[in-house]
């Protein structure tokens, strides 16, 4: 027969061992999937922000920044590798507006000197702007037709998501400057169908206003318009999301002196398996650019 004293000890250690075990779980409910609510009638917020795509004059956005603006916005490095563009290569500028960037890099304005520096005075790529709506100018119309639809393509009517890759083909650097990254209600599958079209090697170049920075210079109490949480709605910075992106190398700088905090993002495609964290959108307020808040699967 056990003693009372062994018996004393062995319910015990039981005792110590169950609470152990509620402890865990606990800590593991805490932890997991919260899995936070779309908002109500978020289709009504899509349909507005078509209606703002489409707007023209006062309420519009800014549309027409040209080739020394991108060079100010994207990551270091973007005019040297526009520079190194061969003739057979190719340019993607998603959320292209006017297409001033190209424009800019195929015929630099007089006033525009800085953006003669950027993309060099050699062969020029092959170059593709994408629009939702068509904001072509009477620039464009007139350069395009000097140059050529082969090598000045404007497409316009849809979102990027709505393209093939057949219908596009591969580039060596897309750019996106506050355009499809900084507007869409899928940010992971608009990162992977962006990768998608880039050849091995080359690059993604793009900005997001108002985003928690890698860095962590922003100030507290920062509003964003760009929120990331994790299954546990915490918040997660979305350069610290994209570096979990199989086959890329991501690299992140912050901009100077800017309004908002404002992040800059270099994704290299490395190998073809890419493969982005899936993010589920769960707010969305539509605006120039508009509110977003996604939520990261488990
Ligand atoms: C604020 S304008 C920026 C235009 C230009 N990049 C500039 O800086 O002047 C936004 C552009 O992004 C485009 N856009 C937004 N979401 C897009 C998407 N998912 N696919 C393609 N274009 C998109 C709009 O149609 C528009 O041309």
């Amino acid at each position: 027969m056990p003693s009372i004293k062994s018996s004393v000890r062995a319910w015990t250690t039981t005792a110590a061992r169950v609470a152990v075990v509620i402890v865990m779980a606990v800590q593991l409910l805490g932890a997991s999937w919260v899995k936070e609510p779309v908002q109500p009638r978020i289709d009504e917020q899509f349909d507005k922000q078509e209606k703002i795509y489409r707007r023209r004059g006062a309420g519009s956005y800014t549309a027409n920044r040209g080739l020394s603006s991108y060079a100010e916005v994207l990551p270091t490095g973007f005019c040297d590798a526009l520079g190194r563009l061969g003739s057979s290569d190719r340019w993607l500028d998603i959320g292209a507006g006017e297409g001033q960037a190209i424009l800019d890099y195929y015929a630099p304005r007089a006033d525009a000197a800085s953006a003669a520096k950027c993309g060099g005075s050699g062969h020029k790529a092959r170059t593709v702007a994408i629009s939702i709506e068509d904001r072509r100018t009477d620039r464009w119309q007139q350069q395009a037709a000097i140059f050529g639809d082969d090598r000045m393509q404007y497409l316009s009517g849809k979102h990027l998501r709505h393209y093939s890759r057949e219908e596009l083909g591969k580039f060596q650097i897309i750019t996106d400057v506050y355009g499809g990254f900084t507007y869409t209600e899928d940010l992971s599958r608009f990162v992977e169908n962006a990768l998608s079209l880039l050849e091995i090697g080359g690059a993604f170049y793009t900005v997001l206003p108002a985003v928690q920075l890698e860095d962590g210079t922003d100030k507290l109490g920062t509003w964003y318009r760009t929120e990331l949480v994790d299954a546990a709605s915490r918040p997660v910075k979305v350069c610290s999301w994209l570096k979990q992106t199989a086959c890329t190398k991501v690299s992140c700088e912050t901009m100077k002196d800017a309004d908002e905090p404002t992040q800059l993002i270099k994704i290299a495609k490395v190998c073809s398996d890419v493969s982005v964290p899936r993010t589920n959108l769960v707010e969305y307020a539509a605006g120039s650019p508009p509110n977003r808040r996604f939520q990261l699967d488990p």
